[in-house]
């Protein structure tokens, strides 16, 4: 085996998990400051953890914390042990930082060649990074992971969209590490210069750091001819490779927990759910050294589910969207990803959108701006409107207006994708 994957019966690994946990509350209790104040508040020491359920007494850690301790406030190690800093910018404010010791890069690096390894990656595959490189943690993240598997690794990064055509046509990738609305854009590139996206060397698309849905995956893989599979992380917890969907089920991500403890909770009561009932996911680091994190809220929204490909591991279910993300619209709670899936059932239509929401008078108004393909004539273009309104009104329950748009209007990301403006008035 080329990459570390534990082969540990289930209560082997809640022990392990246990003890893990005692240590990483410790460590956290005893060497950041904010820890100890927090665990203080809430009348909690790390010595009340006798079984795992009894990590719903700590206090949970948000963004906000992060950044009230910036930049190096959540460290627990001295400055000097820390051998990588990534930050990650965020709408508004300071960048969150996170740190990272030798050990910690040692052990992302494992987990993202395991994670590439389960998305039917092997050793000697040649692997296109197109993951931004810098303070974001994705180009960095898969480039160690693959290297780690022992793959020829061209950090591409993200941008400079015809010469990723070009360099995936010259290096012949099987494996390529991108955000899926930065794919669509190098595929409309290939067919604007000519080139068949089915015909090339590329067969596993490593796709996250963004939602999308499973009619978006069959999008992809019906017009790229690869196995698209979903990989998720952020971070304040690591990076990429907290979870990772298999490639031999396709059925949601298996989350690492000999690393990352999962927990989901009711975002208004703050109660932790059971398996199986959707909430936020919540994580706490079980190995981390520079930069612990005890209950970290992600915002991200998904539910628990047995383990499948990894029996040991459970799934988490593909995220449906982040609470931020959320629109009310007259009353209805409505996320990009349920517009993506209707978008994607009207032929004509491109999964390029950008949900756009006004105040004209009172109420708020949704308009959904999605492309129109380029060979879809423009005299349809009113009744693929219909036809998408329709489909949003019978499925989400919600009134929308639709603008089809010309190929090519929207802007396109070279990274995380932009799916909401918001455009109403501030109170
Ligand atoms: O996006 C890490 C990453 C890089 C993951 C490359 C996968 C691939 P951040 O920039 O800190 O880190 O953003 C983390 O992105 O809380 C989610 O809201 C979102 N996200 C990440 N992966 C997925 C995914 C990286 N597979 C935030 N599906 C997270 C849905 C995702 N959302």
């Amino acid at each position: 085996m080329t990459f570390p994957m534990p082969d540990l019966s289930l209560d082997e690994l809640r022990a392990a998990q246990l003890d893990h946990l005692r240590v990483t509350l410790t460590r956290a209790y005893e060497l950041v400051p904010h820890y100890r104040r927090a665990f203080n508040r809430a009348g909690v020491r790390p010595e009340d953890l006798l079984t795992l359920g009894d990590l719903a007494r700590f206090p949970f850690t948000t963004k906000e914390d992060l950044r009230e301790n910036y930049p190096f406030g959540m460290f627990a190690v001295p400055r000097e042990q820390v051998a990588r800093i990534h930050a990650s910018s965020g709408t508004t404010g300071r960048p969150t930082v996170v740190g990272y010791t030798a050990e910690d890069l040692d052990t992302w690096a494992d987990l993202m060649a395991r994670s590439i390894h389960a998305a039917g990656g092997r050793r000697g595959d040649l692997v296109h990074v197109a993951y931004g490189y810098g303070l974001f943690t994705g180009g960095l993240g898969a480039h160690y992971g693959a290297e780690r598997l022992g793959c020829t690794v061209v950090p591409v990064s993200g941008g400079m969209t015809e010469r990723q055509v070009q360099l995936i046509l010259d290096f012949r990738p099987r494996i390529i590490m991108v955000t899926p609305s930065y794919f669509l854009a190098i595929l409309d590139e290939m067919e604007r210069q000519g080139v068949d996206p089915r015909r090339t060397s590329l067969e596993i698309g490593i796709f996250g750091a963004e939602p999308w849905t499973n009619e978006m995956r069959l999008e992809v893989e019906r017009r790229a001819g690869l196995d698209a599979v979903d990989i998720y992380g952020l971070s304040e917890v690591m990076g990429p490779g907290v979870s990772q969907e298999a490639v031999s089920t396709k059925d949601g991500l298996h989350l690492w927990e000999d690393h990352f403890l999962p927990e989901v909770i009711d975002p208004f009561t703050l109660e932790v759910v059971p398996d199986g009932q959707e909430g936020e996911l919540v994580l706490t680091s079980l190995t981390k050294q520079a930069m612990p994190v005890v209950r970290y809220r992600t915002r991200d929204l998904t539910r628990l589910l047995p383990g499948t490909a990894f029996p040991a591991f459970r799934r988490m279910q593909k995220i449906t969207g982040r609470s931020d993300d959320m629109m009310i619209v007259r009353g209805v709670n409505v996320f990009p990803t349920q517009i993506e899936e209707q978008i994607l059932k009207v032929e004509g239509l491109s999964p390029h959108y950008l949900c756009v929401l006004t105040r004209p008078g009172h109420l708020d108004v949704l308009t959904v701006r999605v492309e129109a393909h380029a060979d879809t004539p423009a005299a349809r273009w009113r009744a693929l409107a219909a036809e998408l309104v329709h489909h949003v009104r019978g499925t989400v329950g919600v009134g929308i207006e639709v603008e089809v748009l010309e190929p090519g209007a929207l802007e396109r990301s070279l990274g995380k994708a932009k799916r909401i403006s918001d455009q109403r008035p501030r109170a």
